[in-house]
């Protein structure tokens, strides 16, 4: 059975004081979820403010990217184990952001979601098609493209503790949600590729969706059989939508 997990995705946004109102705001409702598996990707200089905020809670927090490296003369990066010394759990690796304004490749991401690993945290890889791709039928060709390439560095099971987030890029930040079939159908081929390798990872990996995910339309695509969850940027800025987001789980 897989656990459904919410992820919030703050990106480049926040201040000390606009994270202190929204971890209150999401710490004053999140006992009431109890059907999935709650965490916040706060950027890099506010961690240990969310830490201390979030100790003792249910809710969890992660990077929104860490290093292939493990240390040395690496300017301006973070490592795995620096974000563990702090109880970071989870490491966004792969964000379609990166792969286009900082140029990783898959290469890079399979380096980092194999670093994050390795070091004990759990990788959340980015995989989605941008429009042109899709319009030009190839998803899954470019899907398969990015999910082997981590498949082929870290095998199936290594894969299967980590969790995927598939995130169509013309669907982020857009308000222009794949529909719960568009979604589903990928995240079933995903799955199987996956099964391919080793039927019991394809069945234990949790895939989340992520692209305008909201408050409104977050529980038909939670019902879809392989969506396992969300990833979810703008709405997880305010408290009150990213916990509806996260009660639709049980619904
Ligand atoms: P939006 O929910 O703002 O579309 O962003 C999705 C995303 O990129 C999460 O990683």
């Amino acid at each position: 059975m897989r656990r459904t997990l919410i992820a919030g995705n703050w990106k480049m946004n926040g201040s000390r004081d606009s994270i202190a109102a929204l971890l209150d705001g999401i710490l004053s409702g999140v006992d009431e979820v109890s059907a999935a598996d709650v965490a916040v990707c706060a950027p890099f200089v506010y961690l240990s403010q969310v830490a201390e905020r979030l100790q003792g809670s249910v809710v969890t927090w992660g990077a929104q990217d860490v290093s292939s490296h493990a240390n040395g003369a690496f300017t301006g990066e973070i490592s795995a184990d620096m974000l563990l010394e702090f109880g970071c759990r989870y490491a966004i690796v792969g964000h379609s952001e990166r792969r286009q304004y900082h140029g990783e490749t898959d290469t890079v991401v399979a380096d980092k979601f194999a670093a994050a690993q390795v070091a004990g945290l759990i990788p959340i890889l980015c995989l989605g098609e941008q429009l042109e791709e899709r319009e030009s039928g190839v998803t899954e060709q470019v899907v398969a493209r990015q999910l082997d390439a981590v498949l082929d560095r870290v095998g199936a099971e290594a894969l299967a503790q980590g969790v995927i987030a598939y995130e169509p890029v013309w669907a982020i930040g857009t308000g222009k949600t794949a529909s719960p079939e568009q979604a589903q159908e990928v995240h079933a081929f995903i799955r199987a590729r996956v099964a391919a390798k080793a039927a019991a990872a394809g069945e234990a990996v949790r895939i989340l969706y992520g692209g305008s995910m909201n408050a409104g339309n977050a529980a038909q695509l939670l019902a879809m059989a392989d969506i396992d969850g969300g990833l979810i940027g703008g709405a997880s800025l305010k408290a009150d939508d990213f916990l509806t987001i996260a009660r639709s789980a049980a619904a």
